[in-house]
């Protein structure tokens, strides 16, 4: 195998990223690879940091580039300290969101421009990108659905409908642009179904590379 493989995991809030890369962790560690999950900031303290200039609410003067910026900068440090190190010990890293991520929610949700949020994050990542990246695609209901099944607040009104509506419609944009890349995952589907028709699209990448 070559030194580890980097699979990502992208779609709208309440998709189902986390449950089923926490699944398909234990599935590949019971089948002998040796696997990291991981998410930003991923336990690196400066990365941690950034993102709490970042979450500060008293931070309402935040400028959307400096905003950018920030989640870049933390991004990096976390494929410097996490990413990279565990793909040098020839893990299968699997990473809760990364640059499709910036992508969708600032440049196309926040309407940065995703050219702009492109050259920033390619700055930052200096070619690491993803082996492969899983679209987890749910519809903005049934994101919403599951948030509330999780218990988080129920931020129904209309702008943030019409926010998630951008992000999703960003995603398929993404999905578009990097065919070979982005492999779409019908997320309407129950959780088992979801983690098999991951778990399956991983080993693929696996296997290319053993
Ligand atoms: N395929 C599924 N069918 C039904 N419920 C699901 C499915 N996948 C996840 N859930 C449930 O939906 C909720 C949200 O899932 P999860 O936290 O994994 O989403 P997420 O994509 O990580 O969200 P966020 O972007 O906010 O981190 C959880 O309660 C989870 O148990
Ligand atoms: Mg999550």
């Amino acid at each position: 195998m070559k030194q580890g493989v980097f699979i990502t995991f992208e779609g709208n809030d309440g998709a189902g990223k986390t449950t089923v890369c926490k699944a398909v962790e234990k599935r590949l560690s019971e089948m002998g690879y040796s696997v990291l999950y991981t998410r930003e900031p991923g336990g690196s303290r400066i990365a941690e940091a950034i993102r709490q200039v970042l979450l500060d609410v008293e931070n309402t003067e935040m400028d959307a580039r400096t905003e950018a910026l920030l989640y870049a900068a933390s991004r990096r440090q976390h494929l410097v300290e996490v990413v990279l190190p565990a793909l040098n010990a020839n893990k299968i890293v699997l990473c809760d969101r990364f640059i499709d991520s910036s992508l969708a929610y600032q440049g196309y949700a926040r309407q940065i421009g995703a050219p702009e949020i492109w050259d920033i994050n390619q700055f930052a990542i200096d070619g690491h990108m993803p082996d492969k990246t899983l679209f987890l695609s749910v519809s903005v209901e049934t994101g919403k659905k599951r948030m509330d099944l999780r218990g988080d607040k129920n931020r129904l009104d209309l702008e943030a409908s019409a926010f998630h509506a951008r992000v999703r419609k960003g995603y398929q944009t993404l999905c578009q642009d990097y065919p070979e890349r982005i492999t779409v995952i019908d997320a309407e589907a129950d959780v088992q179904t979801v983690v098999d028709q991951s778990l399956q699209e991983i080993l693929k990448v696996v296997h290319a590379y053993e």
